[in-house]
């Protein structure tokens, strides 16, 4: 069936997101809120993304008009009589869904598809409620709409198999790539992505990294788009809490029950960017890198003069890399413990502990941890014993060599092993229940989620028996069974058997 017409219900920055893509396409598209005040915000959300687009010279003012022209406002259903696809995208909760899917099956023709953008919840659910319930099908976008290519295309065992059909052939018309999803919590990206993105709220509020920190990391070290902190604050923290919520009841698992500090700023009505305040303060101007920087560096001490390098755990290659950087950039380095020195640093790899090392010295408060992660970051390993000043030291370093830093405690993983490898065990849980195909999570995380490289490529880029002891490392020091590595990946390591084709 050829869908022309398209009732968007809700327009929150999800479903302003999605009538503008519609629009973008050439679409009638009539967007429907009861509330006026909600009606006019949506309708704001859509103009300043037009806006936005017109002056960085993608769209001309007369494509503006015409997209404008072709999206009119409803404040009820029966604005949705004509419609060939009626989509929500109201809140994640089960009642609301309902109550619009009842109004739709009121309103709308027997032949329109419906269709949720839920990001979580039962489409069986709530196609079973509906009079229809073989034209109901989730079709899943991604924030900001109009930029992010996946379309999650999600059927049931009601749904009749030209309705899935339709989606995907409309989402490949809106210049987006379809993903078929089963059924289940989160379905690909969001069941992958909410956990990561709540344990680097449980880090934060653990005091393991700061927000600057823990967003470096992700960016500079696994090179994500953006750091799961600012990502959250982009998605909505209630968004994010209501879809952890039903991860929690499907699966149960530590990583899906909601870090407290979540709900606190959800109950705060500090939602993120939409609220103006989430984990980040949207009121101020951040201050940019180099400024950030800058402060850091007037604090600091002048960078060592004589620099103790030692590897442990069998970092020996890249502990004797370091030095010739170090030693590049005009600094005595010595590969011997026993001698003096201003600061001590111990190359590790985050599988292994930067203490005994230290202890080994004889001068633990003056030894620090150093690891480069990737080609861009700089992982600082303090130990329990790490002094201050030896801390600054390092810092001061960092800087001379014009190096991005983050600071991590003494764990497996260090930092961005912390955020990454349990991210990546997920992955490949899901590929072990056969839920998706590798490729299938790859295609959903780079284009849904902007990741340059999916999980699944990541983990042959870092090589799966080096995940595997990450991971292994991690249970052991912490026991959590979200951490144990899934039995795919060790039969992967073991074979020498790439994950992506
Ligand atoms: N609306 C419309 N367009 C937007 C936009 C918005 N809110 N934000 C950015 N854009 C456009 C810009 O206009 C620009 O377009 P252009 O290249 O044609 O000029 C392009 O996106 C890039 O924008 P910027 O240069 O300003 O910024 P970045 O290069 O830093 O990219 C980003 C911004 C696209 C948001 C990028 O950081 C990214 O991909 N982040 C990851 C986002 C992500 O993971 N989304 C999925 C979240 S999960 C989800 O939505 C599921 C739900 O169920 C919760």
């Amino acid at each position: 069936m050829e869908i022309r017409e398209v009732a968007v219900v809700g327009l929150g920055t999800m479903g302003a997101g999605i009538a503008e893509v519609f629009g973008r396409a050439g679409m009638t598209v009539v967007g429907i809120e009861a509330d006026p005040d909600a009606l006019a915000r949506g309708v704001g959300i859509l103009t300043a993304s037009l806006s936005r687009a017109v002056s960085r010279g993608r769209l001309t003012e007369q494509e503006q008009a015409d997209i404008l022209r072709r999206i009119r406002p409803g404040s009820g259903f029966e604005a949705a009589a004509g419609a060939d696809l009626a989509i929500e995208a109201v809140p994640e909760r089960m009642e609301l869904k309902r109550q619009v899917f009842a109004g739709l099956d009121r309103a709308c023709r027997p032949d329109a598809i419906l269709a949720t953008n839920t990001s979580s919840l039962s489409v069986t659910a709530v196609a079973a409620g509906t009079a229809h319930p073989g034209r109901v099908v989730g079709m899943h976008f991604f924030n900001p709409a109009p930029v992010m290519r996946l379309v999650e295309v999600v059927t049931t065992v009601l749904t009749e198999a030209p309705a899935g059909a339709a989606i995907a052939g409309l989402a490949r018309r809106l210049g987006k790539t379809p993903v078929q999803a089963g059924d289940r919590a989160g379905f690909v990206a969001n069941a992958l992505l909410l956990p990561y993105l709540n344990h680097a709220v449980s880090l934060l509020a653990a005091g393991y990294a700061t927000r600057e920190d823990i967003d470096t990391a992700a960016m500079a070290g696994i090179g994500l788009p953006m750091g799961p902190l600012a990502l959250l604050d982009l998605i909505g923290l209630d968004t994010a809490l209501s879809i952890l919520e039903v991860l929690q009841a499907e699966f149960g698992g530590s990583r899906c029950i909601p870090a407290p500090l979540l709900r606190r700023l959800t109950e705060a009505g500090q939602l993120g960017r939409k609220s103006g305040r989430g984990l980040y303060d949207y009121g101020e101007p951040a201050p940019d890198a180099a400024t950030l920087a800058s402060i850091r560096n007037d604090k600091l001490p002048p960078a060592p003069r004589r620099v103790t390098l030692i590897s442990a755990g069998g970092a020996e290659d890249a502990a004797g890399e370091l030095a010739g950087a170090i030693a590049a950039a005009g600094i005595s380095v010595t590969r011997n413990a026993a001698e003096a020195s201003d600061l001590i640093l111990i190359c590790a790899p985050p599988t292994a502990s930067v203490l005994p090392a230290a202890l080994g010295t004889g001068r633990p408060d003056q030894a620090a941890g150093l690891w480069l992660t990737g080609d861009k970051l700089t992982e600082l390993v303090t130990t329990r014993l790490t002094s201050a000043s030896a801390t600054a030291a390092a810092t001061a370093l960092a800087g001379r060599l014009g190096w991005q830093l983050v600071r991590s405690p003494d764990r497996p993983g260090f930092l961005t092993g912390a955020l990454l490898y349990p991210h990546l065990a997920d992955a490949v849980r899901m590929v072990q229940d056969c839920y998706a195909g590798a490729a299938d999570v790859d295609a959903a995380m780079t284009l849904g989620c902007g990741y340059p490289r999916g999980p699944m490529r990541i983990l042959d880029d870092i090589g799966p028996e080096v995940a595997l002891a990450a991971l292994r490392a991690m249970h052991e020091a912490y026991g959590d069974p979200a951490f144990a590595p899934p039995p795919l990946l060790a039969e992967h390591a073991a074979a020498g058997l790439p994950f992506s084709g």
